[in-house]
Parts: C-alpha cells; sequence; structure tokens
C-alpha cells in the first residue's frame, strides 16, 4: 500500500505507531543478544544497570554495548557496524580515537608518561592561545567537564559583580549546574521536574526567561542582582532553537546595560564553527565555557575570560582562586587531557576540518526536508553547522517552552529504533544528529534512505 501523503499535512495514526514501535522493539531483541545478555549479566552493582544512568536512556529495554569505534563508525558486541551520529553527544566530535589523538594521548602516558602531576606542561598556553583565537576571550583555564567550566565561570562572575543570581533560558541544559534546573511556566518560574536533591530551590539562585523574548530578560535583569546570563547562543538541548534575527545583539545590549556577565556555554554550540557561535555570528562574550569534544574524548574542558576580568579577579583579595576558594579540581588541567586538546585543536577540528563537516550536515539537512516535504509530515529540521535535529512541530520552535511541547516520546522510539535496527545511531535525547570529520555524504544519504523508509511505514494505511 502506498503512503497517505496527499491533501493536507499527514497525519500519524496512533495505532499504527504503537503496532510499529512493537514491530521495532521485537527485532532490536532478537538483533543484539549480546548486548541484551551483558545487560541481563551485569548483575545489582551498577546503579540502574549501566555505567553512568543516562545510559538508560537507549530505546529497546537494554543500551547496544560498545566494541570498537573508529572515525564516524562504532561497532556492538555483536559485531554489528553503525554510522554514529550521536558522537557521544558531542563527546566525540572530532570522530572516535581520531590519530592525532591516539599519537598525543600515548606518547604522553607511555612514551614521556605522567598523566597528572600538578605541574604545567608547555602544550597548556597553545591550546589557550588556540582557544583565544577561535573564541576571542583571551584568559583560559582547565576543568575536566563542561560542567565544571560553568560552574566555576558562575563562581567568578559573582565574585566579579557581588551580586548573587544568575540568569538561564528555559530548557536550557548547562551540565549537572545547579543553577540551571528551573523553568518559566505560567504560574512564574518552577524547578524543573525530577530536579534531583536541589540545594535550594533554584528560584532563590536563578532568574528563568524564554529564549528570544528579550523584553522578559530587560524585565528580569532591571532587578540589579543577576552577575551573569548564562547562555548556549542557540538553544540545543531541547531541540535546535535558533536566536531570531537582532535577538543576540539585544541580550548583549541588555546585558551591558544591567552591568551583568555575559557567558557563552559553546559546548554544544561548537558545532557552529571553529570557534561555536562566538565566532560565527560575530558574538561578544564576556566569559566562554567549553567540554566534551575538545580533547577528541578524553576528558577536558575549559573557561575563559577577558583579560580585564582576569586582571581584576586576579587582584581580588577576597577570591582565593588558587586553593580551597571553590575554584579548580585536582586533575584540572592535567597534562593528559592538555596533551589530547592539542593533538584534537590543532590537527582534528580544524578549521578545514568544519567546512567539511558542515557540508555533510546541510546534504543531511536538505535529505531530512526533502522526506518531510513530499511526505508532507508537520515536523521541522533545524541545522546549527555541523548539528541537526528534526523536531515535532511544523514550524521551528521560537522558545525552549515551544519545542518541550514539541516532544513526542513515542515517535522518537520509534524513530529510534529503526534507525538503530537498520545501522545508524542518533543522540538518545531527542533527535539531534553531529557530524564529524569523518562523517561522508554517503552517511547523510544513508540516514535520508532509512528515516523515508520509517516516514513511509508510519504513513501507510
Ligand atoms: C551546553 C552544555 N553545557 C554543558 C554540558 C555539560 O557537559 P558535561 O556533562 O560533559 O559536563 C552539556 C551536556 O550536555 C551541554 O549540553
Amino acid at each position: 500500500m502506498a503512503p497517505s501523503t496527499t491533501g493536507s499535512l499527514a497525519t500519524v495514526d496512533r495505532g499504527r505507531l504503537a503496532t510499529l514501535i512493537d514491530r521495532e522493539r521485537a527485532a532490536y531483541r532478537a538483533s543484539f543478544p549480546r548486548s541484551r545478555d551483558a545487560f541481563a549479566a551485569a548483575g545489582n552493582h551498577l546503579l540502574g544497570g549501566v555505567p553512568m544512568t543516562w545510559m538508560r536512556m537507549w530505546p529497546g529495554g537494554f543500551p547496544l554495548y560498545h566494541a570498537t569505534a573508529s572515525g564516524a563508525r562504532v561497532t556492538d558486541l555483536d559485531g554489528h557496524e553503525f554510522i554514529d551520529f550521536c558522537l557521544g553527544d558531542t563527546g566525540a566530535m572530532a570522530g572516535h580515537s581520531p590519530a592525532a589523538v591516539q599519537a598525543a594521548v600515548s606518547r604522553r602516558y607511555a612514551e614521556l608518561g605522567g598523566a597528572t602531576t600538578m605541574l604545567p606542561t608547555p602544550d597548556a598556553a597553545w591550546v589557550a592561545g588556540e582557544l583565544t583565537r577561535r573564541f576571542t576571550v583571551d584568559r583560559w583555564s582547565f576543568t575536566l567537564t563542561a560542567t565544571d567550566a560553568n560552574r566555576w565561570a558562575i563562581r567568578l562572575a559573582r565574585q566579579l559583580t557581588r551580586r548573587p543570581k544568575i540568569a538561564v533560558f528555559s530548557y536550557c541544559y548547562h551540565g549537572s549546574v545547579d543553577e540551571a534546573f528551573i523553568v518559566a511556566s505560567p504560574q512564574g518560574p518552577q524547578s524543573r521536574a525530577g530536579n534531583v536533591g536541589a540545594p535550594v530551590d533554584p528560584r532563590e539562585t536563578t532568574r528563568v526567561v524564554e529564549f528570544n523574548d528579550h523584553a522578559a530578560l530587560e524585565r528580569e535583569l532591571s532587578h540589579g542582582d543577576i552577575a551573569a546570563v548564562l547562555m548556549e547562543p542557540a538553544l540545543t538541548n531541547i531541540g535546535i532553537v535558533l536566536p531570531e534575527a537582532g535577538y543576540l545583539d539585544a541580550v548583549r545590549e541588555i546585558t551591558r546595560r544591567h552591568g551583568t556577565l555575559l557567558i557563552n556555554d559553546e559546548t554544544h554550540t561548537f558545532s557552529a564553527g571553529p570557534g561555536g557561535c562566538t565566532a560565527a555570528w560575530g558574538l561578544e562574550p564576556d566569559m566562554v565555557t567549553i567540554g566534551k569534544s575538545i580533547a577528541g574524548g578524553i576528558p577536558a574542558g575549559a573557561y575563559g575570560l577577558t583579560t580585564e576580568l582576569a586582571e581584576r579577579i586576579l587582584a581580588d583579595p577576597a577570591a582565593d582562586i588558587e586553593d580551597t576558594g571553590g575554584v579548580g579540581g585536582t586533575l584540572a588541567g592535567n597534562a593528559l587531557s592538555v596533551a589530547a586538546m592539542e593533538a584534537t585543536l590543532g590537527e582534528v577540528l580544524t578549521d578545514e576540518a568544519f567546512d567539511g563537516m558542515v557540508a555533510v550536515a546541510t546534504r543531511f539537512t536538505a535529505g531530512v526536508r526533502s522526506v518531510l516535504d513530499s511526505r508532507r509530515l508537520p515536523w521541522t529540521i533545524a541545522q546549527l553547522g555541523a548539528r541537526a535535529e528534526y523536531r515535532f512541530c511544523p514550524e521551528p520552535p521560537r522558545t525552549g517552552g515551544q519545542s518541550e511541547a514539541a516532544a513526542d516520546p513515542e515517535l522518537d522510539e520509534y524513530l529510534h529504533l529503526y534507525s538503530i535496527n537498520r545501522g545508524i545511531l542518533m543522540t538518545p535525547f531527542h533527535n539531534m544528529a553531529l557530524m564529524c570529520p569523518a562523517t561522508t555524504d554517503a552517511d547523510a544519504d544513508a540516514h535520508t534512505a532509512v528515516f523515508a523508509a520509517a516516514a513511509d511505514d508510519l504513513l501507510t494505511r
């Protein structure tokens, strides 16, 4: 039977969707017996049965178990090979185990020896200079995660401004940063659903506004108690929500006028280009935070600030940034992470590599869009450089709230299982696809073909 695509926008038959999910679940269970057995054998000593609890978000009742990975490919315990558009939810944006990072890690760890000594290595100055070239702010320090980069940037912002609160955008995600688990609602700001063991009600620490609403930002900042706005220049963790024309200029103007610092979290928006959105869109943040991908998958993060802010914090007698003042970590800036950052930024995620990654993402986006148009599916796809994501609403969402309202866990499960069962990995959270330097046009086309088949199965009556 042909898919019913004529006339107005296609509608999803929920009964058909449920049947297809059952079919895909059964195929998944049958196709990946070694992963199924490994999960069953994991026993009771892992919290939730997995090494990190969000691994439970993979569909199908058990996660695939990773055997090997290289470039844009992952293989599982049963020997299946996948085109990996998940790329460790950005941790592997450089591709899996790129040769330059393998060499740098093995030289540092095996040949020279010493992953962590509390002594500096000369690579760090090169990495900081390269981060300055890319992201404009010019004094850098290192962390092990993007979460810590955000935590420490927030502390510095509070210290510098002597203000108690920060502002974030509704449905943002900046890692497990206590202050950021707050959403806007018609009843006013609220702790985000499921916020685990919050130290205080986030309304005590944070003001929250919807993205693309500069009047709301103006209103919240006019209280005069906001140290910093912590933002992704485009939201990426509730689907991609792009800034409207002039919005980021307005954010900068409003923050400056109210004496509020602006922190760009480029951890995911790094996909926009070699210097993230900051460089791609000519932004002027006071601080930049980043993590995940900058060391080729080896744990590393970084935060940078302007010279003026750096000098002020270093000269502040009340700020202990060397010992027990709340900024820093024993393994932060360790020799292994720094060596991996140097190789990743110097040889893998280069300006030229981004040209190729963005071109493949553009092809991926065009492929999905052609499927949506030809099937008259009421969904959208947004692209941010090397990243693309589809969302189940006919118009691109303007705010985190709108994007959240377009969430559809059943469609997510169907599309994720359909893809995995046919050799394609998307992130287990919503429908993000990321390109690494090794991702090819053929990979993008393979996704388009599987996505088209999934759509046709869904629309067949
Ligand atoms: C924008 C952004 N910032 C920070 C983080 C935290 O990264 P990590 O979990 O590696 O600390 C994330 C994680 O998804 C993120 O998306």
